[in-house]
């Protein structure tokens, strides 16, 4: 099985001064046993290569080059660094329009630089509780990942909308129920699908983590505000390390 995933997404936060975070992170966790991502804002990249952690974007363009004024393409991500990148993220479909197909094209610009994408769903509080979560996910899925997905190239993230950055976590049943569901979805339409990474995001703490590693096909987290500070992404990285 590949290995487990801890993933920070430090979103529009950061300045070289906090790359001493990364420093610490890949010093505390030097002989890990699973794999350490973080998703810096892109003008910090660069500044990542020679760490000995995973470095990735947080959102690519869907062409290589181009007349696409402000956008990063996915090779050049690649180019300073990045194994990663994080893409369809419910930011990005909420305040930039993002539709699945687009998800799926710049999912394919990855693949095509070599990048792992880590494709993001998750339904909203209305689509909770109007029960049609499982449904939502069932769409995001066909529609933003592409045929060609494996497990070394694609990393699908739960990260239900309503608990982002917001304290509030599922249960761990519904988390169960989710995970369970979208594994059986992989299984049934890629030959990889049993290998593909499921990561929960969310609202991740140190304090809620172990419980939620202990979740069947949980292979790891997408963690936000959490992912900031060096000691509060070192206690769930150790959670990950020590679930089994
Ligand atoms: P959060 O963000 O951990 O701050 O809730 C998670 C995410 O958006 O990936």
């Amino acid at each position: 099985m590949p290995r487990k995933l801890a993933a920070g997404n430090w979103k529009m936060n950061g300045l070289r001064a906090n790359l001493t975070e990364i420093e610490t992170l890949a010093e505390r966790h030097a002989d890990s046993q699973v794999d350490i991502l973080i998703c810096p804002p892109a003008p910090l990249i660069a500044s990542c290569q020679g760490t000995l952690l995973e470095i990735g974007g947080q959102d690519c363009h869907a062409a290589v080059s181009g007349a696409h004024t402000g956008d990063i393409s996915a090779q050049m991500l690649a180019d300073v660094g990045a194994t990663y990148v994080i893409i369809g993220h419910s930011e990005r479909r909420a305040d930039h329009g993002e539709t699945d197909a687009i998800v799926a094209a710049k999912s394919e610009a990855a693949y095509a630089t070599g990048l792992t994408a880590v494709i993001c769903l998750g339904e909203t509080l209305e689509e909770r509780e109007a029960g049609t979560t499982l449904s939502v996910i069932d769409t995001q899925l066909a529609g933003s990942v592409p045929d060609t997905a494996a497990a070394h190239n694609t990393v699908i993230a739960y990260e239900p909308v309503w608990a982002i950055g917001t304290g509030k976590v599922p249960t761990l049943d519904q988390i169960a129920e989710v995970h369970a569901h979208i594994r059986s979805r992989l299984v049934a339409r890629f030959s990889e699908g049993a290998k593909m990474r499921i990561l929960y995001g969310g609202s991740v703490k140190g304090s809620n983590a172990p419980d939620i590693f202990g979740v069947p096909h949980v292979d790891g987290a997408l963690v936000g505000g959490a992912s900031l500070k060096a000691d509060d992404f070192s206690e769930i990285i150790t959670a990950l390390e020590n679930s089994k």
